[in-house]
């Protein structure tokens, strides 16, 4: 037996600690200055004196530390959609091969290692960028889906979990081998502190309210006069003046009020006795006040994303509606992007894409604002990557991912640019000063 065999589980270090090679090397190239620069590119811009949205071209980590200096904890959302490492073939790269150090590849030659490597220092840098009441969307699929949420949940710790939406991806039945169809994928949702966090989902209906009687609170519904603790003074007989009907509380429960706040909501009309009623009916209506409500809005459900309008098959029809080609693979439809920009953002709030493509999430916040009139701005950040030759983008006249994005931008502006802030200042990060 060797001296490794032999060592007995009292001598073994154990701690919960997500590991891969190549991971002491990523936190330390999170943590180093760059010497590059943001050079203004004002070719590339489009209506820069009234806009305050940027436009990014160059590698995102060395953009979103360039970026510290002016807008560190200034935004209020992230959202990013980085390649998810599928090994297939798309207008940008999507294969992360093995590097030094970890040379560990699965059956279609990629690395876990070398993906966990590429977005663990963007996520610490662009926590760093978060404000405080600052949230973080990231769309993900089964390929590192596992090793995104083990990082996450480093970086912005377990107590900033916020969950997780299913997004529906595609109707079409597919057979993965084993007799399973996969047809969602996941957005990720981490706060900086999830105490300061306030989502707001869709404003909430109210339709079971109205005023028939009148009152001067307004709308109102029939609430629960019960509930689940109390004691003597909230377990007693309350009599109905017209028919003498004495209701006690449902079995197991206590009044929501004590005797005395029951004299004062008689008086103001929250609790109305009725004069007729069925048999099985309580004697009298505890309303329920619109204006009392705690929030006009709902919360965001994590299943909001399962309808059809939010698959790829919308996104791919969208950007051809745009460009009358297929000029990027795999966009995200506008609207999911939208409804994340109305959840989580307002007046005023800077939203940041780090991995931005064709500029879908630009696109998204300039229709939020177009909608609500709530002014937001925009940073998009995209790699240069090239255009093959074989690609609709490269026949449509682009020659790099940042000229799709960019010309997607001018494009929509024609429609919005009355409603909405469409500019954006352009520029390109430098080469490394030697
Ligand atoms: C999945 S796509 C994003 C698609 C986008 N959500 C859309 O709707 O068009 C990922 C994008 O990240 C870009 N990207 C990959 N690595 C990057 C890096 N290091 N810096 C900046 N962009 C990068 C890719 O070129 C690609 O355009």
């Amino acid at each position: 037996m060797s001296k490794k065999e032999n060592k007995n589980a009292g001598d073994i270090e154990e701690r919960y600690e997500f590991v891969w090679p190549g991971k002491k090397k990523c936190i330390e190239e999170a943590g180093r200055e760059c010497s590059e620069k943001l050079i203004s590119d004002a070719v590339n811009s489009y209506l820069p004196d009234t806009t305050a949205n940027l436009y990014i071209e160059g590698d995102n980590l060395t953009a979103l530390k360039l970026l510290k200096d002016e807008y560190a904890e200034k935004i209020k959302m992230i959202y990013i959609d980085p390649p998810y490492n599928t090994g297939s073939d798309h207008i940008y790269m999507d294969r992360f091969t093995a590097q030094e150090g970890n040379n560990k590849v699965n059956a279609s030659g990629r690395s876990h290692a070398a993906w966990c490597s590429m977005i663990y220092p963007r996520l610490c840098t662009a926590r760093e960028l978060m404000r405080e009441d600052g949230v973080i969307f990231i769309s993900i699929d089964e390929n590192e889906e596992f090793n995104l949420k083990k990082i996450c949940e480093e970086i912005f710790g377990e107590a900033n979990r916020v969950g997780e939406v299913i997004r529906k991806t595609k109707s079409m039945t597919a057979d993965d081998g084993c007799g399973f169809n996969l047809q969602h994928e996941l957005l990720l949702i981490y706060a900086k502190d999830k105490s300061k966090l306030h989502l707001k989902g869709e404003k909430k209906a109210f339709a079971n309210y109205s005023n028939p009687d009148n009152d001067p609170k307004g709308d109102w519904c029939a609430g629960d006069p019960s509930a689940r603790s109390g004691g003597p003074s909230t377990y007693f007989e309350i009599e109905n003046p017209y028919t003498h009907k004495k209701d006690l509380p449902p079995s197991g429960r206590y009044w929501a009020f004590s005797k005395e706040s029951l004299k004062r909501y008689i008086e103001e009309g929250k609790i109305k006795f009725k004069e007729t009623y069925r048999d099985n009916e309580r004697g009298f209506i505890f309303k329920r006040y619109k204006a009392d409500a705690k929030s006009m809005n709902e919360p965001v459900h994590s299943l909001f994303a399962v309808e059809n309008e939010f698959m790829n098959q919308s996104a791919t029809v969208e950007l051809r509606k745009i460009f009358g080609s297929d000029v990027f693979s795999y966009p995200k439809p506008v609207a999911y992007i939208q409804k994340l920009v109305q959840f989580s953002t307002g007046e005023g709030d800077i939203i940041l894409d780090f991995f931005s493509g064709s500029a879908t999430t630009a696109q998204a916040v300039m229709e939020q604002v177009a909608e609500d009139g709530l002014k937001r701005n925009f940073i998009m950040v995209q790699l240069p990557e090239e255009v093959d030759k074989k690609r609709d983008a490269y026949k449509a006249g682009f020659r790099t991912l940042c000229d799709v994005g960019r010309e997607r931008i001018r494009l929509i502006a024609e429609r919005l640019k009355d409603k909405a802030d469409c500019g954006f200042k352009a520029f390109r990060v430098s080469e490394k000063e030697s």
